[in-house]
């Protein structure tokens, strides 16, 4: 039933999209502070080894349950396993995307908000820990700010809505080859820019020069975490994407360059922030803060700062904004091949709930401010129900089906048809039945642990 279903039209608007799935904030906000508060250098290596051992393997797995079924995530495993509770599974991934999009528009709408602010100058004399709070809606005295937060995470939807309602190739393919390569050029803009400033070689030592003596257990799972997250992997995004793959393209091939561009651009991400966070003088381990207060004072301070800080969060929210279509297109494909919607009523209705449950998150720093779970705030909740429990347990459940379901060695012939220039061995079947499920039950009760104990 290859007939209907919308196809990329050539690889590379594939390629496009599904590097642009996982570039995102998880490259230019999580990776630069998660490796500066894990050692720098230190955590590279380690994350680098569970891309090659865990990522990959997994998004050939993911690519491959979409490119064979030609369904979304709920479709694929009802096509591959009838009759059997195996759909959950997909439908986990459904919820997730949901879930996830909510709070990750919210986000990615400071970004845009930022992307005005700078328009307005940064200057050394500002606040900037004052600007991002009242960005955010925190009461710094004048009351809370409950629009401004609300007003981006809207314009941030509105956005998404519509490239997906305008459809696979005339709005996702459209869009990911104008904004992948801007995306690509600005970043390169920035770390010029960066690595030529006077005291850029303290930084470029900090992220090159492994310092192992901050590297603890939970830097291994912050590892796992981060290549979940950053390759759009446990939810069904990259099998969405693979189902409007059409039969000559070769997955391993394809996989290969998602996993290659993904994780050069969050290493390339570090250059362009850590040169110019130490040639000024700041803390390379600020946490969440890094993007928002620290690295705009860090603007405020060069020649044309305003003008590179503009840059910068236009190069972050137009990388959010590729995420983010292919996490409202898993909900709407669902409802599109499941439930026979029309494309723009998928997307504009679900888009419209998104929004609303976005809104905790988005006023959890005034209004929901007194909300506490195990000491996180509503949007942190959010993220820890995603990353530490839905995206490993969808990850985890992915392996075992396509290891022992489908069965990894038709898994691995089918990613190899037709021959491209990965030839995917029998290494694939030992890590995606054994390798990859024992690291993500590790880090599913690790990180259970941790959040639980304080
Ligand atoms: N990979 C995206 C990022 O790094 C986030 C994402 C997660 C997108 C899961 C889709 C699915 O920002």
């Amino acid at each position: 039933m290859i007939g209907d279903r919308e196809h990329w039209t050539n690889r590379l608007g594939f390629i496009l999209a599904a590097a642009g799935s996982a570039v995102g904030l998880g490259n230019i906000w999580r990776f630069p502070f998660v490796a500066g508060m894990n050692g720098g250098a230190a955590f590279i290596i380690i994350y680098l080894i569970t891309i090659i051992l865990i990522g990959y393997p997994m998004m050939i797995t993911e690519m491959a349950l979409g490119k064979k079924t030609q369904k979304n995530p709920v479709g694929a495993f009802k096509a591959m396993a009838p009759n059997s509770p195996w759909w959950l599974v997909g439908a986990l991934g459904v919820f997730t995307g949901f879930v996830i999009l909510s709070y990750y528009s919210v986000v990615a709408g400071w970004s845009l908000a930022y992307i005005f602010r700078a328009i307005g100058g940064f200057t050394p004399d500002m606040d900037f820990a004052s600007l991002f709070y009242t960005t955010i809606g925190v009461d710094i005295g004048d009351g809370p700010n409950v629009i401004t937060p609300l007003f981006w995470h809207l314009v941030f939807m509105a956005l998404t809505v519509g490239i997906i309602a305008s459809g696979v190739v005339k709005g996702i393919q459209r869009w990911v080859k104008i904004l992948m390569p801007v995306l690509l050029i600005l970043l390169l803009i920035l770390v010029v820019r960066a690595v030529t400033l006077p005291g850029a070689g303290a930084g470029l030592e900090f992220y090159l020069s492994p310092d192992f003596s901050e590297v603890t257990g939970r830097t291994f799972l912050d590892a796992i975490a981060q290549s979940f997250f950053t390759l759009s992997l446990g939810m069904g995004a990259i099998l969405t994407y693979g189902s409007y793959l059409s039969k000559d393209t070769t997955i391993s091939d394809n996989g290969g360059w998602v996993v290659g561009l993904d994780t050069g651009i969050a290493i390339i991400a570090g250059f362009a922030i850590f040169p110019a966070v130490f040639a000024l003088g700041f803390e390379p381990g600020a946490g969440p803060g890094l993007t928002f207060i620290t690295l705009p004072a860090v603007f405020a301070e060069l020649p044309a700062g305003s003008f590179f800080g503009f840059l910068f969060f236009l190069l972050l929210s137009v990388a959010a904004l590729t995420s983010a279509i292919s996490l409202l297109e898993v909900v709407a494909a669902w409802l599109i091949d499941e439930k026979g919607w029309a494309r723009s009523r998928a997307a504009i209705v679900m888009g419209i709930i998104i929004f609303l449950v976005g809104i905790p998150p988005s006023l959890g720093y005034n209004l929901l401010g007194g909300f506490s779970f195990l000491g996180m705030d509503v949007l942190d909740t959010y993220d820890w129900f995603a990353n530490a429990l839905f995206l490993p347990i969808g990850g985890l459940l992915t392996a075992i089906f396509v290891g022992y379901v489908w069965q990894a060695k038709k898994a691995q012939e089918f990613a190899n048809d037709p021959p491209g220039a990965i030839n995917i061995g029998d290494w694939y079947g030992l890590l995606i039945k054994y390798v990859v499920p024992l690291a993500i039950i590790v880090v599913l009760i690790f990180g259970l642990i941790d959040t639980f104990s304080g």
